[in-house]
């Protein structure tokens, strides 16, 4: 599937983390939509999303806590990889991404959710393959225009409204315009507890993805929350009108984003 690229761009501005949904169904024109995009944009082998028309009531429920607690939405999608695949949890981070994007241009609202879930309930849902395994969820459905009390108390859990600055996530000589443009809209990307565990290395002519320390978890992979910032990388670049590949790399390195 190719990549719309204003439509997604224009996205990544709009985008925040929802976990209060209204009583509003959203159009079946959306709904074909977003399984018109979960089916076709698959850019990695062992990534998909699978849009469910079911509740995910029992997907959240019983979850103890503040941070992470989804109410009302009427429908998810679940990310799904296979566990033997090569960059599985950065191919997860960039087509999950593609379709939060997606939904935010259909002004519905979602929120990355990748901790406080339940794999078993999304099993009754859908198939899983043995080497399979949903390593996030996001709902989808409408919000209130303004955050909501609770959704601000989440917030403040999440620190979700600071973004490290410029000077702490990015290395190398002087970004170009474009490179500029792609770093801006990566530095606003989702990352589970808004820990943005990212590096940025400018050289001519491409971007090479790190991250911030060797450290990582299972549960909460790193590679995950690059594999959005990859998708926002690829997408300032397209809107400044540069078309780039990426190479996987290894340890603490990525991908690197070289132009065409
Ligand atoms: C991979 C991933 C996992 C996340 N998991 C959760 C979660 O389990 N519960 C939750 O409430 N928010 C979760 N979030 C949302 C983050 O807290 C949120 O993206 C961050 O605070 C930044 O806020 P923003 O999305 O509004 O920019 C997750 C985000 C990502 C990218």
């Amino acid at each position: 599937m190719q990549i719309p690229v204003e439509s997604w761009y224009q996205a990544i501005f709009l985008r925040r983390s929802r976990r209060s949904f209204i009583d509003r169904l959203p159009e079946e024109e959306k709904l074909e939509r977003l399984e018109k995009v979960c089916r076709e944009f698959r850019p990695f082998e062992g990534a998909r999303a699978e849009f469910l028309r079911n509740s995910p009531e029992k997907v959240f429920k019983g979850i103890v806590g503040a941070y992470g607690k989804i109410t009302g939405a009427p429908y998810y999608v679940a990310f799904i990889g296979s566990s033997g695949s090569p960059n599985v949890e950065e191919g997860i981070g960039y087509t999950g991404e593609g379709v939060i994007l997606e939904a935010t241009a259909l002004g519905l609202g979602t929120c990355w959710v990748s901790g406080f879930f339940r794999p078993e309930a999304v099993k009754e849902h859908i198939a899983l393959a043995d080497h399979e395994r949903v390593y996030a969820v996001t709902p989808i459905g409408y919000t209130q225009k303004g955050f909501s009390v609770k959704e601000k108390i989440y917030e403040g859990a999440a620190r979700s409204l600071k973004k490290k600055p410029l000077e702490e996530i990015v290395e190398g000589t002087v970004p170009e315009p474009w490179q500029a443009k792609a770093i801006e809209a990566a530095r606003i990307a989702p990352s589970a507890s808004n820990r943005q565990p990212w590096r940025f290395v400018v050289r001519e002519n491409s971007i090479t993805v790190r991250l911030n320390s060797p450290k990582d978890s299972d549960k909460y992979p790193k590679r995950l929350d690059c594999g959005i910032a990859m998708l926002h990388i690829e997408l300032g670049a397209l809107a400044a009108g540069k078309k780039g590949s990426w190479t996987p790399l290894s340890g603490p390195n990525v991908a690197r984003f070289d132009l065409i």
